[in-house]
C-alpha cells in the first residue's frame, strides 16, 4: 500500500478519482462538489466562438477550474501536450489553435473520459488530436516532444506534484511553455482535510500550499511568467466550500517557461 504521510492510501485515491471522472464522463449532469460544463467554461473565460467550434459533448464533461489558452498562446504548427485531458476540451481547443498542421496529445488514466474524448474528436473530425491512457507523473510521449504543455484542474490530484512537472519539462523542448490552471491553497491543508480521499478526488484536498507549489514548478527547470487568481471559480457543495472558505483555497492560471535555448 503506498500511502501519504503514512495517511492517505494512494491506490485507494486513484480509485476513488478514477470513479469520480468516470461519472463526469458518463453522467454529465450529477452534481458534483464542483461545476462542469459549459456555463462554467463560460464564466472562467472561455470564448464562445472556441466552445461553438468544438464538440458539445466535450465541453458538458468539462471539469476545468481555470482558463489559460490565453497564456499558453499556442500557434499555427505547434505540438501540445494535455495532462489529465478528460473529456478533451481544452486539447480540441488547443487544436483549433494549433490547426491541421500542429498536434495535440492528451492523457488520462480514466478509460470513460479517454473513450468519450477520442469518440468525439473523431467524430468532429480533428485528425491532430491523438488521447493516449497513462499517468500525468508519467506520461506516455518522448523527450523534448512538444511546445506547450497545458493542464486543468489536474496536477492537484496527484499525490506526486514534483513528478509531474519534472515530466513536464522532459516532454517540453528547451523554452517551451507550461500553461494550466489548477488549484492551490493559502496556507497548509491539515490532515482532516488531506487524508479525505472524497474532498481529494473533488479537487480540494490535494491543493498544494501555493509558496510550495510555485517552488516545485521552478524546482523542475521552469521560471514562471504569469500567475493569476481565477476568482471565478467555486466549489458548490457545502462540505467543498466550507473547506475551500477555511484554509483559503483558490483556482490559480499560470505560464511558465522551461529554461534552456529558445
Ligand atoms: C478535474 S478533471 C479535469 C479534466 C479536463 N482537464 C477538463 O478540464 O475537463 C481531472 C482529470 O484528470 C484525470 N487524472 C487525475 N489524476 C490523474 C493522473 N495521475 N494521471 C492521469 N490522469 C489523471 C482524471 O481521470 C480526470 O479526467
Amino acid at each position: 500500500m503506498n500511502t501519504i504521510g503514512d495517511q492517505l492510501d494512494t491506490t485507494e485515491l486513484e480509485e476513488r478519482v478514477k470513479v469520480m471522472y468516470k461519472e463526469v464522463a458518463l453522467q454529465p449532469g450529477h452534481e458534483f462538489h464542483f461545476e462542469t460544463g459549459r456555463l462554467l467554461a463560460e464564466r472562467l473565460g472561455y470564448p464562445s466562438e472556441d466552445l461553438d467550434r468544438i464538440a458539445a459533448g466535450a465541453i458538458e464533461s468539462f471539469a476545468g477550474v481555470g482558463y489559460f489558452q490565453d497564456l499558453a498562446a499556442i500557434s499555427a504548427g505547434e505540438a501540445v501536450l494535455d495532462l489529465g485531458s478528460g473529456s478533451g476540451t481544452d486539447s480540441l481547443v488547443a487544436a483549433l489553435r494549433a490547426g491541421p498542421d500542429g498536434r495535440v496529445v492528451g492523457v488520462d488514466m480514466t478509460d470513460e473520459q479517454l473513450a468519450k474524448a477520442r469518440r468525439l474528436a473523431d467524430e468532429a473530425g480533428f485528425a491532430q488530436v491523438e488521447f493516449r491512457a497513462g499517468y500525468i507523473e508519467t506520461p506516455p510521449v518522448e523527450e523534448a516532444e512538444f511546445d506547450c504543455v497545458i493542464s486543468n484542474g489536474v496536477i492537484n490530484l496527484s499525490p506526486d506534484k514534483p513528478a509531474v512537472f519534472a515530466a513536464a519539462a522532459r516532454a517540453l523542448r528547451p523554452g517551451g511553455r507550461l500553461a494550466l490552471a489548477d488549484i492551490v491553497s493559502e496556507g497548509q491543508l491539515p490532515e482532516g482535510v488531506t487524508c479525505d480521499a472524497s474532498l481529494w478526488a473533488a479537487c480540494i484536498g490535494g491543493a498544494m500550499q501555493r509558496d510550495g507549489y510555485r517552488a516545485a514548478i521552478e524546482a523542475a527547470g521552469f521560471e514562471i511568467e504569469t500567475w493569476r487568481e481565477n476568482d471565478a471559480y467555486r466549489f458548490i457543495s457545502e462540505r467543498a466550500d466550507n473547506a475551500t472558505q477555511k484554509y483559503g483555497v483558490t483556482s490559480i492560471s499560470l505560464l511558465a517557461r522551461r529554461g534552456g535555448a529558445d
